[in-house]
């Protein structure tokens, strides 16, 4: 079988039968869903990694964002994890969770579960992470974090 005409085609089907599926996250958020698109492939067809590590990066600011009340940036990727790979026509779900509050930085876990193209409703968890944001100045410098208890999506 041509390799090329089977990768975006049912080919993966044998796959699901191998790969476990798993239950959405209950306890984190939904922040961010995507599908890559065939410009973000690399060289063996699949997803590139760089750009699963953007929509991460986007992904995990969001919770973030509820408690800096302003300006800030990824300080470290303390982990990632790609478990599975993501193709085109996934449809990719994000989740997050905060994990730490500090002085001034949150670190937040993501993780990420994919729809696969001809298997929506089975989801394939294909990335886990956790990142950490810090609040900064005008001048990019760390800055406190006043008020440290989450606002609610309802309250923003
Ligand atoms: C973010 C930045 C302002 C932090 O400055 P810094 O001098 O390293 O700050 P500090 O050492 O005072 O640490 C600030 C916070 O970050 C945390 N931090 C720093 N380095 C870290 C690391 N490697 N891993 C996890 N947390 C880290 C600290 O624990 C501290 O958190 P806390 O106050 O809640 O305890 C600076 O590193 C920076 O500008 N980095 C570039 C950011 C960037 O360009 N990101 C990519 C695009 S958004």
């Amino acid at each position: 079988m041509n390799p090329e005409s089977s990768r975006h085609s049912s080919s993966h089907a044998p796959e699901l039968l191998t790969t476990p599926t798993v239950a959405l996250p209950v306890d984190k958020e939904l922040v961010l869903k995507v599908i890559p698109m065939p410009a973000d492939c690399n060289a063996n067809g699949d997803i590139f990694g760089g750009w699963v590590m953007a929509q991460v990066d986007l992904a995990g600011a969001v919770v973030p964002a509820r408690y800096v009340n302003g300006r800030m940036a990824t300080v470290a990727v303390n982990q990632f994890i790609f478990k599975q790979p993501v193709r085109v026509g996934d449809i990719l779900s994000f989740f997050a969770e905060v994990t730490r509050i500090g002085n001034t930085s949150v670190t937040v876990q993501v993780e990420v579960y994919a729809e696969r193209f001809h298997s929506q409703k089975k989801y394939v968890k294909v990335t886990e992470a956790s990142l950490t944001y810090v609040a900064i100045d005008d001048a990019g410098r760390p800055r406190k974090i006043e008020n440290r208890v989450e606002k609610t999506q309802e309250t923003m």
